[in-house]
């Protein structure tokens, strides 16, 4: 037979973008060959990010979305350095990819790994995992509004508006019954700040409300963003699909991603569900401008972002062995010092790889 070849832009990025992005290449490399699966990932890489803005004024080329259209999927590292402002860098590059492609859904697991400590203390006793499903295409991160009277003394304004849509909030609030649908706990818990915020955010609650009845065999709740943080820390054990606005859960995934341990152990996958557009799969941190260069950093956000690219392209089992192996490897104590160890990046790719090759 002939073996099926993804077609996967890379775009490592900035900072520790690069170093993650090739040890998940080695890694999913690995995992495509000894599965058994007859498939194989073709990597294109594209040199986008702060380098190339200081070259050319631009993070990626003007016709950047035109070159990424043809790829079966985009595995993308971080973007951010000194220099360039942050929101030229993430405008850029990562949200020009979510908004042009229309990647709609941003799906971040959080997951509980043995032998890594948490600051958790339930996470000791309560078995955790839930999975922060965030509004990728509008809300706070819309991108709408401006700023005026710069030339008035100390008397500049902006506005920053949000925006709501019904069909935004619905594709979202589906896409999250669907996914509790195939989970152990079936419950979607909405997140807004309705109780302030009574125009958008009260259109989300009615929305909620309205597919939630379409969905009679999953649970839901209705919770306020101050109180899901406190909930995240006291009773985690509550929680199975949390979803919520673009800015609310940008702050929850971190938090939900430090209480499993590190910040670099924490997947994302921007996805365009009706697969017009390729997904995006990155590490939920950013480019560590404090530990690149150094080989230390944890590359498990970016390999279990594979895992997710790997489930998005239809290999199910080979993203589980991908999974399994990264729990042998944290619970054989092959961890980064973000996680309390010494391991170095190398360590780590390679303890994966080979727990690939003989699992547990
Ligand atoms: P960051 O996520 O880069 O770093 C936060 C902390 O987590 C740092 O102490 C860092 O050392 C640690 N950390 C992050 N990834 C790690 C890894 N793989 N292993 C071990 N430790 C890790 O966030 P920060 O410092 O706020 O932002 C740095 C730059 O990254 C900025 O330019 C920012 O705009 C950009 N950024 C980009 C994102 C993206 O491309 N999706 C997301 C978040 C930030
Ligand atoms: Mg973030």
């Amino acid at each position: 037979s002939t073996a099926r070849t993804y077609r996967i832009a890379t775009i490592p990025g900035d900072g520790v973008g690069r170093e993650v992005v090739d040890a998940g290449r080695a890694v999913l490399d690995a995992a495509a060959r000894v599965s058994g699966e007859d498939f194989a990932l073709e990597w294109t890489e594209l040199p986008w990010g702060s380098d190339h803005y200081g070259r050319t004024g631009r993070m990626m080329p003007a016709d950047g979305l035109q070159t990424l259209e043809g790829f079966d999927a985009i595995y993308f590292g971080a973007v951010g350095w000194p220099g360039v402002p942050d929101h030229v860098s993430l405008w850029g590059l990562r949200l020009a990819i979510c908004q042009g492609f229309d990647q709609w859904a941003n799906v971040r697991p959080v997951v509980f790994h043995p032998g890594v400590t948490s600051p958790l203390r339930k996470a000791d006793s309560a078995d955790l995992d839930w999975v922060v499903v965030r509004e990728n295409s509008e809300g706070e991160y819309a991108g709408l509004g401006g700023r005026n009277f710069s030339a008035r003394e100390g008397g500049e304004v902006a506005v920053q508006s949000s925006l709501f849509t019904e069909t935004g909030c619905e594709r979202i609030m589906r896409f999250s019954f669907e996914l509790a649908r195939t989970r152990d706990r079936k419950k979607v818990a909405s997140v807004t700040k309705s109780n302030a915020q009574q125009y958008g955010m009260v259109l989300w609650d009615d929305v909620f409300r309205r597919v939630a009845a379409d969905y009679p065999d999953v649970e839901t709740e209705s919770v306020l963003v101050d109180a899901m943080a406190a909930r995240f820390v006291l009773a985690p054990e509550s929680l199975s699909v949390v979803v919520a606005s673009n800015l609310n859960a940008d702050i929850l995934s971190d938090l939900g991603s430090a209480l499993a341990g590190s910040l670099g152990i924490a997947a994302s996958a921007n996805l365009n569900p009706e697969r017009r557009y390729p997904s995006m799969f990155e590490p939920v941190h950013g480019s560590a401008p404090d530990i690149a260069g150094r080989g230390v950093a944890n590359p498990i956000g970016a390999v279990a972002s594979g895992a997710m690219m790997l489930d998005h392209l239809g290999h199910p089992e080979v993203a589980d062995a991908v999974r399994a192996a990264i729990d042998a490897t944290t619970a054989a104590g092959v961890l980064t010092a973000d996680l309390g160890g010494s391991a170095t990046t190398e360590d780590v790719t390679s303890a994966l790889v080979a727990a690939l090759r003989e699992p547990a």
